[in-house]
């Protein structure tokens, strides 16, 4: 079996010590850096911009997996891959032109992910599926750390499992939101990606607790 990446999501850490979160995440021995990126409008809070990608970039060699909630997203996407951004993430709910924002992220060499959120069906998206690099479920609905993961949304993991063997394609597949040990046992079958955000920062012993998420 593949190994699992865990991504810590930036967005459960104290605002006032992202670097000491930054250094917590690479000493557990998780995977990738996810940032949570939201502005006010696709949902209601505002956390930050590409500068916090710049900034992060020279404390940690890790892939930094960036979660656009955003309208526009092509807008963003120059900024953050300028800012060394692996892979860059857009909502297909805010995406008018899906396929040409997937194709402008990889024309900037970087990976290009698409997310759903929890009302919206995989089959939204099958016809993009050859394009990206990244599918990220949504296990809760964006805008906020700290909430009940949606189970029902597991099986959409088991969809695009079937999907991707069948089409013979090679995207990995990422859960987001409410993800701790008990969820991510369940969303074994087919999740290459756990993305946690509290449950990582409020753990005492983040490396087991990484290891545990592994499973
Ligand atoms: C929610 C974000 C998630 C969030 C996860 O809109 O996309 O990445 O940080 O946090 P938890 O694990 O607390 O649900
Ligand atoms: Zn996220």
């Amino acid at each position: 079996m593949k190994r699992r990446l865990i991504a810590p999501s930036i967005l459960g850490a104290d605002f006032a010590n992202i670097g000491k979160a930054v250094d917590e995440i690479a000493a557990s021995g998780a995977d990738w850096i996810h940032m949570d990126v939201m502005d006010g409008n696709f949902v209601p809070p505002i956390t930050f911009g590409a500068k916090m990608a710049v900034d992060l970039r020279g404390r940690t060699a890790l892939p930094f997996d960036v979660h656009l909630m955003t309208r526009t997203p092509e807008n963003h996407v120059p900024d953050f891959a300028a800012a060394g951004a692996d892979y860059i993430t857009f909502h297909l709910e805010a995406a008018i032109h899906a396929h040409r924002v997937a194709e402008g992220i990889h024309a900037l060499g970087r990976k290009a992910g698409v997310s759903i959120v929890p009302s919206t069906p995989v089959s939204s998206l099958t016809s993009l599926l050859p394009f990206v690099d990244l599918v990220l479920v949504m296990t809760v609905n964006p805008g906020y750390g700290g909430q009940t993961c949606i189970r029902g949304c597991f099986s959409k993991v088991k969809e695009l499992s079937r999907l991707r063997l069948a089409e013979g394609l090679g995207f990995l597949v990422s859960v987001d939101g409410g993800i701790n040990e008990e969820t991510a046992r369940e969303a074994a079958a087919g999740a290459d990606v756990l993305v946690t955000g509290s449950a990582f920062f409020t753990a005492a012993d983040k490396a087991a607790f990484v290891e545990k998420l592994r499973g």
